[in-house]
């Protein structure tokens, strides 16, 4: 089964085809990071239209480069949510129209199901029952994986996403858009002990958590310094390390609640050198395994969700005669597959 892939939630246009026996046949990405890079974060209406204007050509891109026809497509499968309305409509909407002339089914998939299973697309995959840590910059969730589809949120945050954290912060520190890598970039400059900021709810029990008083603490340091070069990067070395603190001592709770030896971490943040070295340290201090997408597939790409739809069409799912578009979707209501 050879299923087209489309990922229009946010401010990515990413085409892919997978190959149930083969793997990835072809893939293709458009980043809008430019288009939104002066506002410093998405403008929905921009994306919204800049999707439209790529998603034919990188289809066409993706076909030819996969050496297939219209024929050779057995499912479409689209990003039906959580995401921006207007970009998600018209992933749908194309994905929708195309198995339609093409005769062939497709399916809504879930964007951070998408994410989640990412890390199965590596050589060394994990099994199930596991953990996973899904940190992007819509989402911050800790989900019990007993089943594909079976998913457990068992921890998230209540305010802001890791992802969002990051972007605001550079935001602040009049970096550009998305801060996440550059925020990571700037902190390998930065004085390990200058600043030490807080690690926000790790002294109280449960697996939630919260990202957005560190933001407020990050500009109150920030508005009191000299903001010098230097002190820009120690600030981003105390935030990242704050960050990445929190989500090893919250990882490490849910591990002991679950009892499970597995750790899948995906999601745009996962791509961080940082949260990767703690959590490979944790790892080699317990008999803990953690799995990684590489890093092209941390972030937003049509591979993933062309895997996750693979595996739903072929579990029997597909959409009815029409489609619909999920802007808010919690990930516990998924089905089995
Ligand atoms: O998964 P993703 O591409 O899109 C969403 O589903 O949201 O994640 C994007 C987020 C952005 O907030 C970006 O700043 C963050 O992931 N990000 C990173 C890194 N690379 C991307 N955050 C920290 N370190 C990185 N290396
Ligand atoms: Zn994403």
């Amino acid at each position: 089964m050879k299923v087209l892939g489309i990922e229009t939630s946010c401010d990515e246009t990413g085409i892919a085809i997978y190959d149930e026996h083969e793997g990835i046949l072809a893939e293709a990405l458009y980043s809008q990071i430019s288009l939104h890079a002066e506002y410093g974060g998405v403008v929905p209406e921009l994306a919204s239209r800049d999707h439209v204007r790529r998603i034919i050509p990188l289809i066409q891109q993706v076909m030819q480069e996969a050496q297939c026809q219209a024929d050779d497509i057995d499912g479409i499968a689209y990003t039906a949510g959580p995401g921006l309305m207007g970009a998600l409509m018209v992933g749908a909407a194309v994905g929708r129209s195309l198995a339609w002339t093409w005769k062939c089914p497709s399916i809504g998939v879930h964007h951070m199901e998408g994410h989640l299973l990412a890390p199965m697309l590596e050589e060394n995959k994990p099994e199930l029952p596991f953990l996973a840590l899904l940190v992007s910059g819509g989402h911050t969730l800790l989900v019990d994986v007993t089943a594909i589809g079976e998913y457990q949120v068992i921890g998230e945050s209540l305010d802001d996403a890791v992802g969002e954290a990051f972007d605001k912060t550079a935001k602040m520190l009049g970096l550009s858009y998305p801060g996440g890598p550059i925020i990571s970039k700037l902190a390998l400059q930065g004085v390990t002990d200058r600043y030490k900021f807080p690690r926000p709810m790790v002294n109280r029990p449960g697996l939630d958590m919260s990202f957005s008083g560190l933001k407020t603490f990050v500009l109150n340091t920030w508005t009191e310094s000299d903001q010098s070069e230097q002190t820009k990067a120690d600030v981003a070395y105390a935030f990242q390390e704050a960050v990445v603190d929190t989500l090893t001592i919250k990882c490490k709770r849910a591990l002991k609640q679950t009892g499970y030896k597995q750790l899948v971490i995906a999601g745009g943040v996962s791509a961080n050198q940082q949260l990767r070295e703690h959590l490979n340290k944790l790892a080699k201090k317990t008999s803990l395994e953690v799995f990684y997408p590489q890093p092209k597939y941390c972030t937003d790409n049509g591979v993933m969700i062309a895997y996750a739809g693979l595996l739903r069409l072929k579990g029997g799912e597909q959409d009815g005669e029409g489609f619909s578009t999920v802007p808010r979707w919690p990930l516990g209501d998924l089905k089995k597959v």
